[in-house]
């Protein structure tokens, strides 16, 4: 109508001003639709119920300062948002629905969340879907129970890397990445393989072998543009590179066939007090007496991999904000000093009950832990549409809950926002007691089965740092390299290190 007007009008421009009408109501109308489609989780409200509004948050928000985009987007829009990452919508949640999404495993699941949120997915169609149970019965096989060995054969290893930062760093700023690396590296061929793997190439191979996992589940600072703009070609491009050529090469054939050997042993031809990962995996998987088959062999490999990358990646990033945090904090260093030695006088240096005396330092552990600044760091896919405070989050979402509101929370502690060393002595919370108030653990059923070796590791690496030297950032500050993974990514800096008389 409004085009047959306008033709009858204008005569000979008729044809040109049709054209331009047209392009102009075409483009009206495609920005409409697009614009709709942008500020619309779906378009299908009677599938879904009342769907979250989605916040319109730029990479740059969610990765550079998502503490203060999602305080805002959940402040303007209510206690459900969504908003769009790596091309998909995912869910942020306020506080109040925190304790629900981590711990109703009817509606929220955590196998589904972090399969999602590392891009490994396809894993769970392998094995039975057995992956992350596996993993979690390993590693609780493993880091609680033998505790009390583990204890003494670890701690020499943070006094040699404490000591070794020490002598080596001289005047200048040191970073500790590589002493703490070389050291976890140690720790876990203690723990979970045996002796004859305590070589300096396989150690070296293990660093790289983390790094490259860290790399493929996106667990490392890297956000190029074209990982932020073509996520899922980024992605296939990643995990073909370190599939097929990093991790082989990394691997190398003599670590790879030594794992490989000690894999395909069968259950009788352990010793019985054998407490290798490769015992223990080979009863798991062993079937009345049957031999291992080819394809468990290659899943046991998986796993082993797997273990050693989860037993150290986490802890070494973790103590890297601990130390950062102890080198701001000159006060908590003498404190700690004084009860490194009166651990070592009352002869607990070297054995769990020193470590379970250490109360002080795990009270510094749990508060720069509770502080460092996580925005979000626990996550869980929605099993079925899932109604929360009136809005309703389709399936097979991701669902983060905004722990940083749970770590600050006024109702839950004094002075929430301040950092106070000593918050947590006497208490009857250590640092891997987990609650609403300190999510670095996550929460419920699936609460990491690692955080008591996890926390034992950072206390000896402490005591000996502290007890040896005095600590200062270099520059005064740090560089926070990933802001939305804080928990999985380390920050960058350097310290000053000089050495304390005793
Ligand atoms: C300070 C270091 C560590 C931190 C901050 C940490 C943090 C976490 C977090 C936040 C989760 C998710 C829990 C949830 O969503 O509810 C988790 C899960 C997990 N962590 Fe850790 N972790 C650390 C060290 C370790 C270590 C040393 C191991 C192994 C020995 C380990 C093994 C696991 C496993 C297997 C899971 C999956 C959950 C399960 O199987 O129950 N973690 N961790």
């Amino acid at each position: 109508m409004l085009l047959g007007t306008l033709s009858s009008q204008f005569g000979p421009l008729s044809g040109l001003l049709e054209t331009r009408q047209l392009a102009v109501i075409c483009s009206i109308c495609l920005a409409l639709i697009l614009a709709w489609k942008c500020c619309r989780v779906e378009t299908n409200p009677s599938k879904h119920g009342r769907l979250p509004h989605l916040a319109l948050l730029t990479d740059e928000e969610i990765y550079d300062t998502p503490i203060q985009s999602m305080s805002r987007a959940l402040r303007t829009h209510g206690s459900v948002v969504g908003f769009k990452r790596n091309g998909n919508i995912d869910y942020l949640v306020a506080k109040e629905h925190a304790q629900r999404v981590l711990t109703d495993e009817s509606s929220f699941s955590f196998e589904g969340g972090l399969a999602g949120m590392l891009g490994i997915t396809w894993i769970r169609h392998l094995h039975g879907g057995s992956f992350f149970r596996d993993i979690d019965g390993t590693m609780r096989a493993f880091s609680t129970r033998r505790m009390n060995h583990i204890v003494p054969e670890i701690w020499p290893l943070f006094e040699k890397a404490a000591e070794s930062l020490v002598t080596n760093a001289g005047a200048g700023a040191v970073d500790i990445q590589p002493h703490l690396q070389q050291a976890m590296a140690e720790g876990t061929i203690k723990i979970f393989l045996s002796e004859k793997y305590n070589r300096a190439d396989f150690k070296e191979r293990m660093i790289k072998i983390a790094t490259d996992i860290a790399y493929l589940t996106g667990l490392d600072p890297n956000r190029s543009f074209l990982s932020r703009k073509f996520p899922l070609l980024w992605h296939a491009v990643k995990v073909i590179h370190i599939a097929l050529v990093r991790l082989p090469l990394n691997i190398g054939p003599s670590l790879a066939w030594e794992l490989w050997v000690d894999i395909s042993r069968d259950v009788q031809d352990y010793d019985p007090e054998d407490s290798t990962i490769f015992s223990y995996l080979s009863r798991r998987s062993t079937v009345k007496g049957d031999k291992l088959s080819f394809s468990a062999k290659l899943w046991n490999m998986v796993l082993v991999l797997t273990v050693m990358f989860g037993a150290t990646h986490q802890t070494i990033v973790s103590m890297i904000w601990v130390t950062f945090f102890l080198a701001q904090h000159p006060d908590s260093q003498e404190s700690i000093r004084k009860e490194a030695s009166s651990i070592t006088e009352a002869g607990g240096a070297f054995k769990l009950e020193g470590l379970h005396s250490a109360v002080l330092t795990d009270s510094f552990i749990r508060e720069a832990l509770r502080t460092k600044g996580d925005s979000v760091n626990a996550v869980r896919q929605s099993v079925q549409d899932v109604e929360l405070d009136g809005f309703t989050i389709p399936k097979g979402s991701l669902v983060f809950p905004f722990t940083y509101q749970c770590y600050r929370d006024s109702d839950l502690m004094e002075n929430a926002n301040e950092f106070i060393g000593n918050r947590w002595v006497g208490t009857g919370k250590s640092a891997t007691t987990t609650g609403l108030e300190y999510p670095a653990f996550g929460l419920g059923r699936w609460a990491c089965p690692g955080r008591f070796l996890a926390i034992n590791e950072l206390k000896c690496w402490i005591l000996a740092l502290v007890a040896r030297s005095r600590l200062e950032l270099d520059g005064g500050k740090y560089e926070v390299m990933d802001a939305f993974n804080i928990t999985a990514c380390a920050p960058d800096g350097k310290l000053l290190v000089s050495r304390v008389e005793a």
